[in-house]
């Protein structure tokens, strides 16, 4: 994929961010990653020029064109975050290790490239490093869909001459299985359902993109989705405009906190993270739903809270890095527990080098409140855990030296740049400028 000023993630940058008070100014919200990977799969469906706008310049949108184009789609991701992908029908079903071993988006091409090719070859998914992350839910809903499957050395091989529909129940609302399960209903011969779906505004934003190419889904949004399949000639290419990313806006929420000031926070969609709004408003911010966004005031030290990370609606596991460092900082003692990914705490040692009072025990974490970090060299180790430690650096005194950027720069499309645009003082510095 040729994208325009893309990150290549390939060098050894850092970000170095200083706490300078209070933020102030509009920042813009792209859209979501954790969509438009799934939106870009599913072009495999339908032949023809796909449009998606409103598309982050991220390197994991870079990847994933990567991993298209192997399979035979072409696509083209201009300045304007619009996002051209050419299906011309002749596909190659096989993703290569390579490229699957960087993201773990990359088990959504399993569902399309089946149900379209009837066959496909599948290095086992990669992505963020936080403990094993099993595909069984999307293996057992594609055998009751009528798939075979083989796996020898990390790859999978899934055969089926057509699917057929069938009635799927989650033990689990997982979003990748979901999402892989619906694709494949879209071209499978007759109806499938899936009860205990996942319910994320990804996975709605996914069943609104294939409805758009003329598939026939009902109970989008619901925890109960039907799938009739239509014949391949049904399908059509289609545009679709990207969700805004929850879990960005989320990123600035928590920058404001730990700051002080005011944001616009523009394209935030308060309805899709209202649990989350919900206690961020306890913990102290004001926040008032606009036109086209969120305003956000923070004045005075947040106050802590206890939270608990579920599927959607609940407070999404990914919004945990974020949430312990702004507690970090807190009045008080919080208690976190992660219901989703019990290894997904790494990031609490670094953020102990910065001064905070964590204290992990299985899924939980106790957080006491400091008045104040203070700067120092951290790693980030993925992409929200990242984010979370220049939201630390700007909570923290003298300076916070972030390396790991790459990890950054597979999920944010220019953190550094839209926070300086509000006043943070952060900047980033290439390998060459800091040797
Ligand atoms: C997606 C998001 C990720 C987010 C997660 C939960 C993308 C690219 N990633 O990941 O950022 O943290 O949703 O909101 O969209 N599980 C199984 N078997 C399976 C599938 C999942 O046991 O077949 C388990 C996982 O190990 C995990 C939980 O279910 O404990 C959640 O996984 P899932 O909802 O599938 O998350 P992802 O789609 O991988």
């Amino acid at each position: 994929m040729q994208g325009q000023g893309a990150h290549t993630g390939d060098g050894e940058d850092q970000i170095v961010v200083r706490n300078v008070g209070a933020l102030a100014g509009t920042v813009d919200v792209p859209g979501a990653k954790n969509s438009v990977l799934k939106l870009m799969a599913a072009t495999i469906l339908a032949d023809g020029v796909h449009e998606l706008s409103n598309v982050p310049n991220i390197v994991d949108v870079t990847i994933m064109g990567e991993l298209l184009a192997a399979i035979g789609i072409e696509s083209d991701l201009a300045e304007s975050g619009r996002l051209t992908l050419v299906n011309r029908g002749e596909l190659t079903p096989v993703a290569p290790y390579e490229l699957v071993e960087r993201i773990r988006a990359s088990v959504n091409v399993l569902g399309p490239l089946l149900t379209r090719c009837g066959r496909v070859r599948l290095s086992m998914p990669g992505g963020d490093d936080f403990g094993a992350r099993p595909i069984d839910l999307h293996v057992a809903g594609l055998e009751a869909m009528g798939a075979q499957f083989k796996f020898s050395h990390g790859e999978l091989e899934a055969t089926a001459e057509r699917l057929h529909g069938a009635e799927i129940s989650f033990e689990f609302p997982s979003v990748g299985a979901t999402e892989n399960l619906v694709t494949a209903a879209v071209l499978a011969d007759g109806r499938t359902t899936i009860d205990n779906a996942a319910r994320e505004p990804e996975v709605v934003d996914l069943c609104t993109y294939l409805v758009a190419m003329g598939a026939e889904i009902e109970g989008v949004g619901t925890s109960r989705l039907t799938v009739y399949g239509v014949p391949r000639d049904a399908l059509r290419a289609a545009s679709h405009e990207t969700v805004p990313d929850r879990i960005q806006a989320a990123t600035y929420l928590a920058a404001l906190a730990v700051s002080g000031g005011e944001l616009l926070v523009r394209d935030a969609r308060p309805e899709h993270m209202a649990n989350l709004l919900g206690r961020f408003s306890e913990m102290g911010l004001e926040l008032t739903p606009v036109r086209g966004g969120l305003h956000a005031a923070a004045a005075g030290r947040m106050r802590s809270i206890d939270v608990q990370t579920l599927p959607y609606p609940g407070i999404a596991t990914d919004y945990k890095p974020l949430v312990i460092t702004m507690l970090s900082v807190a009045d008080d003692v919080g208690i976190v527990t992660e219901n989703l990914y019990p290894g997904r705490f790494r990031y609490v040692e670094e953020l102990s080098r910065l001064g905070a009072d964590i204290r992990t025990d299985g899924h939980h974490a106790v957080v006491r409140g400091v008045p104040r970090l203070s700067g120092a060299p951290v790693r980030a180790h993925d992409i929200r855990a990242g984010a979370a430690m220049v939201v630390a650096g700007l909570a923290a005194e003298g300076e916070t030296v972030i390396s790991g950027v790459r990890h950054i720069d597979r999920g944010y499309d220019d953190l550094v740049g839209r926070l300086r645009s509000v006043g943070a003082a952060i900047e980033r510095v290439s390998s060459d400028s800091s040797s």
